[in-house]
């Protein structure tokens, strides 16, 4: 698999990352053991988590992705050898939610006993706290990169506004900057404003693309293969806009005689092709192994220019 580098990050990761949501509730124990398998004997080493996942689950405390991959990386070592990632700021059951220093210091420490491991690689700010100020989060976050608990930072669900607001708290203060963003982005637009309540579905616009590309921010990139939905359109989520972007990425994934799912994922990996847009790392998600190898082929995958161009800029 190809590996690239995150350069202000300081950190070398597989070009997919391998999202572990579902781990140890949906997707059972043995299947999700042969997954973690699977994407490292593939080449994978980006692994991503949660403090949360899946809490909102049947039975589940949300403890139990991150307490399967502190199993596996136990039985199989190798801890050097992978990248790992978690959160902490969203919902856990109703309570927990935030960012304020105290509850960045508990919830790493908790993230770290859960995965087995003293370091993680990176960390995100999940969603963003409106009630705590953005200087008291940045410095917490600080003081875990100064004593070797995280080695960097990144943000998940926030406003490009309140990302460049951060930036400039860490700049005057000397803290430790984001320097990944991971929001939802896929191949179809999301309808805007179905969700005002929380960034989560908000659409990542061309001002948010260039924003990670002036700012050296490679994108990890969540719910990209839409719930299955392009293989398989009673799966596709409301939520998407199905304009003439659906018939282009149909047709093209014919064409090439590809999966339409597989050609999202080569169009994500090669976004760096065009100057103007950011490093796109795909979380790949599947209950089902077959699933999960055939996303992991696409690993290196090359699109031409002209046709990445049409798929990213056709006017429908
Ligand atoms: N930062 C955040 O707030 C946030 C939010 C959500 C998720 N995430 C991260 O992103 C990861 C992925 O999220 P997601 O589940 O929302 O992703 P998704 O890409 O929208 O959906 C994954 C679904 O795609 C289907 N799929 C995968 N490969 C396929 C293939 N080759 N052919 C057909 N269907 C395929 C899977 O179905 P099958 O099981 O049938 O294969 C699975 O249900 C999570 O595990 C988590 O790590 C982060």
């Amino acid at each position: 698999m190809k590996k690239i580098r995150f350069e202000r990050a300081g950190l070398d990761v597989s070009n997919m990352c391998l999202g572990t949501m579902m781990m140890g509730t949906q997707i059972d124990e043995k299947t999700s053991m042969a997954e973690l398998d699977l994407f490292v004997d593939m080449g994978g080493t980006f692994i991503d988590t949660s403090n949360n996942y899946a809490h909102w689950m049947p039975g589940a405390t949300g403890d139990e992705s991150e307490v399967l991959i502190g199993k596996w990386l136990k039985e199989k070592g190798g801890r050097d050898k992978i990248v790992l990632a978690s959160k902490v700021g969203y919902d856990r059951h109703g309570e927990h939610q935030g960012l304020k220093a105290s509850q960045i210091e508990y919830w790493c420490d908790e993230s770290l006993r859960k995965l087995n491991t003293d370091y993680l690689d990176l960390y995100y700010a999940h969603v963003d706290d409106f009630n705590t100020p953005l200087e008291e989060t940045m410095e917490a976050f600080d003081k875990l990169v100064k004593k070797g608990k995280v080695k960097a930072l990144g943000v998940s669900n926030y406003y490009t506004w309140r990302i460049c607001e951060a930036k400039h708290i860490a700049k005057a203060n000397g803290f430790t900057d984001f320097t990944v963003n991971q929001p939802q982005y896929s191949f179809l637009y999301t309808k805007a404003g179905r969700d005002s309540s929380t960034p989560l579905n908000l659409n990542v616009s061309e001002e948010r693309l260039d924003y990670l590309k002036a700012n050296n921010m490679p994108m990890v990139t969540y719910s990209c293969l839409a719930s299955g939905g392009y293989d398989d359109e009673k799966r596709l989520p409301d939520k998407y806009v199905k304009d003439g972007r659906w018939d282009l990425l149909q047709d093209t994934a014919k064409e090439l005689g590809l999966a339409p799912s597989s050609l999202v994922l080569a169009w994500l990996m090669n976004s760096d092709k065009l100057p103007e847009r950011p490093t796109i790392v795909p979380l790949v998600a599947s209950s089902r192994l077959e699933h999960l190898k055939k996303n992991l082929e696409m690993s290196e995958y090359e699109l031409d220019v002209e046709l990445m161009k049409k798929l990213c800029y056709t006017k429908f």
